[in-house]
């Protein structure tokens, strides 16, 4: 028998290539050896937004149609919505008393959360349960494990708590899921920042081909290097960062060059940006065909959301029981 992971996203808006190599990609590579099931967390997005709910809705089935151009099989996985699957909740419920409000304060991404949005004082209580409500995602698959970049390790940390509390407190029902870590957890965006939405540096994984190369051309590269011949320093260089990334064989070849002032920047600018594009030419055809298909889209999240109400439903008879619920 296969093993079972549960993966989550946050309907943020559209994916970027640092969502795709800090997750997506991991995901489509797991797919065959792993029994998957892939998430949606918009309730989690109302946690930090509660009034951005009608937006939420519609990045949701954006989320869904990019990972279907990414590669996800819904044949293989089911892809659904956090807030189809009301089990979710109901052990979001039942956790939400074996843990300790001085134990969720400690959560290092919730103190920092708090600190960044100057919300230390009115942060809701739906927000400083994140945590839990993550935990109720993986354990209500009973997932074996969850594949997260470094900054959820945390929030596992607290799932496998939660499972041992409640195991040693009604009897074994869960298991103490595994974090499956990222290989590569983050990618640069043009600035040489964390690439993110909100900095504004990010490469979309449906963006034109000739927007793609205007944006690599603003990309971050050696400031000291002002003549093509002046050798290169490419320590700091995210075309370099990227070339690694994508086009692993020639990236030492091309540092070497870039060295020995043989590769300009802007030359090099427009090989990744021609690689990046033609890269990405796949997604954008399915993301075209899935953008005129909405309905089919709307029914693989209908197909998905049954499975997964199936095994949680499971799940849950099988907590109640334990808890002598009805
Ligand atoms: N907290 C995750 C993030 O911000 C999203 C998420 C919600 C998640 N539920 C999950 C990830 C369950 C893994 C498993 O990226």
């Amino acid at each position: 028998m296969k093993k079972r992971i549960l993966s989550g996203m946050r309907p943020t808006g559209r994916i970027h290539l640092g969502n795709w190599v800090g997750a997506l990609e991991n995901w489509v590579d797991l797919q065959d050896r792993y029994d998957s099931y892939h998430m949606v967390a918009d309730w989690h997005m109302l946690t930090t937004d509660p009034g951005s709910a009608g937006r939420v809705a519609e990045n949701s089935v954006e989320v869904v149609i990019d990972w279907l151009s990414a590669g996800l099989d819904p044949d293989k996985s089911p892809l659904f919505i956090q807030s189809h699957i009301k089990e979710h909740a109901e052990l979001h419920l039942i956790f939400s008393m074996l843990i300790s409000v001085a134990r969720l304060q400690r959560n290092p991404t919730v103190k920092e959360q708090a600190k960044d949005l100057g919300i230390e004082s009115t942060m809701s209580y739906g927000h400083l349960g994140y945590p839990i409500l993550q935990a109720a995602d993986i354990l209500v698959y009973n997932a074996d494990a969850v594949p997260v970049g470094e900054d959820q390790a945390p929030h596992v940390e607290i799932t496998r708590e939660l499972a041992r509390r409640f195991n040693h407190l009604y009897g074994p029902v869960f298991k103490e899921p595994e974090t499956l870590l990222t290989r590569c957890p983050r990618l640069s965006g043009l600035d040489g920042k964390k690439m993110s939405k909100s900095l504004d540096n990010a490469i979309y994984l449906n963006e034109r081909p000739d927007d793609i190369m205007k944006k690599m051309m603003t990309a971050y590269t050696d400031p000291r290097r002002l003549r093509l011949k002046d050798p290169g320093n490419p320590e700091h260089c995210v075309i370099l960062e990227y070339h690694k990334h994508f086009l692993p064989e020639s990236a030492a070849e091309a540092e070497r060059e870039c060295r020995a002032g043989e590769l300009g920047c802007v030359a090099h600018k427009r090989q990744m940006a021609g690689h990046v594009a033609d890269m990405l030419a796949g997604f954008r055809e399915k993301r075209a065909y899935y953008e005129a298909h909405r309905s089919e889209v709307l029914d693989i999240i209908a197909a998905g959301d049954e499975k997964a109400r199936a095994t949680a439903r499971e799940v849950m008879n099988a907590v109640r029981e334990a808890m002598c619920l009805g």
